[in-house]
């Protein structure tokens, strides 16, 4: 059998990582400024993280959520002190467009409505509400349209107001990323956050604030959302929090009540991936990792806007994006293949750096000297 040829692919094979550092079959070394896509947190094979998942392999690795899987409890508190949330609560998914999806349809069982608010530019996943509040008319497949869903302009609060007054009523929920990631690094402002707060506020909608990859200490807050002094309803998550191991889930605000059967998963919240989720928290705490994410992403972001040849840099902590003109389209790839470093890209031409969150100054300077030499070549 072959594989469904889906993703365009680098011919790199990965073979083994620690930290920051990734090695290919060749045993050529790379350093490693994309994280997977914002996935690896903490670095490959941590050692706290390898133990904890070790140490419960050889307990037990799965059993349904028919029984107590008390890891689920643990996290939840973990979680909940760490994103400054104690009062929420916790479901666990395995993915960011099932944390996406359960969100949007938490959100309807919860006002009995159906109109959903997303944004141009926004990308909250490929199921079929999460992909259908996705701007990518691409990945929409015509079973997946439906007309609930209503995309505005991002920033744009005078759109914003204008269709709650229009239809407020009929809104169950507004779902926007705090900084949208393949949309380019483009930042929610403070005060269009603060708004939606206000508009849900005032027409019983439900605020979603997809923190998939904006989240969990990326940006130097817990949630990018936090940045604008406001508390989102639901917060979906996933790419960060469990290092490679996929976990998904959301924080559900005090004011929804759960009943049972309303949400469910066969896989969501196993014994492995609590204990690799618990893993990064507490790696995240001992080590202070949304202080170095701030700091160092505050380095690399000074640093680059030095440059003369960038035309904009966007971004918080270690959520960043890096304008080249059209003329310096080769350079994502000549970082990759001349000087081995990875990162990721968004459309037209902004590099993106999605690195762990222990990344050092050292790393930053590494990235730096190799494009300035790009730069000026
Ligand atoms: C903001 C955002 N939401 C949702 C998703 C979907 O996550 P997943 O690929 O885990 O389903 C992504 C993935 O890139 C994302 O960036």
């Amino acid at each position: 059998m072959k594989l469904f040829d889906v993703y365009p692919l680098n011919p790199i094979e990965i073979v083994t990582a620690s930290g920051s550092t990734v090695w290919d079959a060749n045993g050529d070394e790379y350093l490693d400024l994309y994280g997977g896509h914002a996935v690896i947190s903490i670095g490959h094979t941590h050692p706290h993280y390898v133990k904890r998942l070790t140490d419960q392999l050889n307990k037990v690795a799965f059993y349904s959520n028919s029984v107590i899987i008390s890891l689920q409890q643990e996290l939840a508190e973990k979680l909940g002190k760490l994103s400054g949330k104690s009062d929420f609560q916790l479901f666990l998914c395995n993915s960011g467009a099932e944390a996406n999806e359960n969100a949007l349809k938490l959100a309807s069982f919860y006002n009995n409505r159906k109109k959903i608010i997303a944004f141009k530019g926004g990308f909250h996943g490929r199921t079929s509400l999460a992909v259908a509040a996705t701007d990518n008319p691409k990945i929409i497949a015509a079973v997946n349209q439906t007309d609930n869903v209503t995309f505005l302009p991002f920033n744009d609060e005078q759109a914003l107001e204008d269709t709650f007054k229009a239809f407020g009523h009929e809104i169950s929920s507004v779902i926007i990323e705090g900084i949208q990631g393949v949309g380019g690094i483009r930042e929610a402002s403070k005060s269009f956050l603060q708004k939606i707060r206000t508009l849900c506020d005032q027409y019983n909608a439900v605020y979603i604030a997809d923190s998939v990859q904006c989240g969990y200490g990326r940006t130097g807050n817990f949630y990018a959302h936090d940045y604008a002094g406001i508390e989102a309803d639901v917060y979906s998550m996933a790419k960060g929090m469990g290092n490679g191991f996929p976990i998904g889930a959301i924080a559900i605000s005090p004011k929804f009540k759960p009943w049972h059967g309303e949400l469910g998963t066969t896989f969501g919240g196993n014994h492995l991936a609590c204990a690799a989720a618990l893993a990064v928290l507490e790696v995240m705490e001992k080590d202070n990792l949304m202080k170095n994410a701030q700091e160092v992403g505050d380095y690399l972001i000074s640093e680059l806007k030095k440059f003369e040849k960038i035309t904009d840099v966007r971004g918080r902590g270690l959520m960043i994006g890096i304008d080249l003109p059209d003329e310096y389209s080769h350079v994502k790839k000549d970082l990759l293949f001349k000087h081995r470093i990875f990162t990721g890209e968004a459309k037209p031409n902004v590099i993106r750096l999605l690195p762990a969150l222990n990344i050092t100054k050292a790393h930053a300077d590494q990235f730096l000297e190799a494009l300035s030499k790009e730069l000026k070549a």
